[in-house]
């Protein structure tokens, strides 16, 4: 449980700070929210209230005795602003206190999150765009918006993020180590393409082999390169997590199609991340037609063996770029484990392997993930918790590859 501050401001995706202050309350977090007066326009002191369980906070004057000014910034471990206006960010950019929230961010010393939403215009003007570098150059870790439908017909970049993309930043921003990471933005224009979830292979055109991977690792591998300023692509097959807006999203049915992606992902790619569950079978004839019931036979399928999407991607591997694969193992042991990686690193030829031990069935939909990360000259890194932390401890590694390959 964490005393999360959760700052409104004046901007119609208000409405969406109701859903996000929602996951954070039932996540079990004590949530505070600070609404601007602008923010009251759009939604009431009511409902922060009712869907906080908390008193709400509106205004300098109220409640003297207590210095809420000062006090609310101070009690915080995590402050988010949620929608961040064009007027917030530069009002936040010089320091001004000229309402409860400003007071609050120039009180808090704890890491503060903020999710910008406002017409494109206002989002790429020049002011704004210096107010975002002002608050990143002070350490406030200031997402990008997503691009997509705006309040009116228009679209463009200045969408807030979807609550759940907000809330998983925000929670992994509880992680020191992720706020130096995000506050240092090591990856700024690097260019990372993670592939994501599972293939289907066509049995025929209504039947495919497909496998329980969610997609979730590699999401969090692209949040945390997007958090971390990275280029991201990904390359997704079936998923059911959502992608991280700001990523370019590339959809892919097939191992082939995998394969076809990646490599021209490749061309263009600093850091290539393979976390997606490639099928390592693909039906060797699929039926152009629906395939009929065939009675006591039953059906005998024969399968090909697909091509190794990470081998081939070592095999065209440009100077300097990383390689990242993943390894899911079930081991007896951890020396075991370890003797399996390597054996893989050393197959595959890539930079870097990410261990996962899913003796048990763990790991495939899960939130929480322990992993080992090795090169050739054995481990670089253990994490154990949420894939948004097992992430940045893999882009650590890739970090650290990358100046050793200059
Ligand atoms: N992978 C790939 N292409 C495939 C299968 C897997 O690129 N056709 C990638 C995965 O994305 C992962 C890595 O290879 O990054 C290791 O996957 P894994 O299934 O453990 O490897 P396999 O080569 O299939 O090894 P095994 O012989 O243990 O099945």
């Amino acid at each position: 449980m964490s005393r999360i501050l959760l700052g409104v401001a004046g901007g119609i995706a208000a409405y969406k700070a109701c859903l996000l202050l929602r996951r954070f309350a039932e996540a079990g977090h004590a949530v505070t929210v600070v609404p601007t007066p602008s923010a009251l326009e759009f939604v009431g002191e009511t409902t922060w209230a009712a869907l906080s369980g908390r008193p709400v906070h509106t205004q300098v004057w109220a409640d003297a005795h207590a210095v809420p000014h000062v006090a609310l910034g101070r009690a915080a471990e995590l402050v988010v602003v949620a929608p961040a206006t064009a007027d917030l960010l530069a009002r936040a950019a010089s320091g001004r206190a000229d309402d409860l929230l400003t007071n609050v961010l120039l009180t808090a010393t704890c890491p503060v999150l903020m999710a910008p939403a406002m017409h494109t215009e206002m989002w790429l003007h020049p002011a704004t765009q210096a107010n975002v570098a002002t608050l990143r150059a002070r350490g406030v870790v200031v997402l990008d918006p997503d691009s997509g439908r705006l309040t009116g017909a228009d679209t463009g970049p200045g969408r807030l993020p979807e609550p759940s993309e907000i809330e998983q930043v925000a929670l992994s921003l509880l992680d020191p180590s992720v706020v130096a990471a995000a506050r240092d933005r090591d990856l700024a224009g690097v260019r990372v393409t993670v592939s994501a979830g599972g293939t289907r292979e066509a049995l025929d055109p209504v039947r495919y082999l497909g496998n329980a991977s969610s997609g979730r690792m590699g999401m969090a591998l692209a949040r945390a390169a997007l958090l971390r300023g990275a280029e991201v692509r990904v390359v997704a097959g079936a998923v059911t997590a959502t992608v991280p807006g700001g990523a370019e999203l590339v959809e892919v049915v097939s191992t082939a199609d995998l394969a076809e992606a990646m490599a021209e992902a490749a061309t263009t790619s600093d850091v290539l991340i393979m976390a997606a569950a490639p099928a390592d079978f693909t039906p060797a004839t699929p039926s152009a037609g629906k395939l009929k019931k065939q009675g006591d036979a039953g059906l005998t399928v024969t399968f090909a063996q697909t091509t190794d999407v990470l081998a081939g991607l070592v095999r065209q591997r440009r100077p300097g770029q990383v390689i990242v694969g993943f390894a899911a193992e079930t081991a007896g042991s951890a020396s075991e484990l370890m003797e399996l990686g390597r054996a893989k690193l050393a197959r595959k030829g890539c930079d870097l392997l990410v261990l996962n031990d899913v003796s048990g069935g763990a790991v495939f939909g899960a939130a929480d993930n322990t992993v080992a990360i090795i090169d050739a000259d054995g481990v670089v890194g253990t994490v154990a918790g949420d894939k948004n932390l097992v992430s940045h401890g893999v882009l650590d590694a890739v970090a650290t590859s990358r100046k050793s390959n200059r």
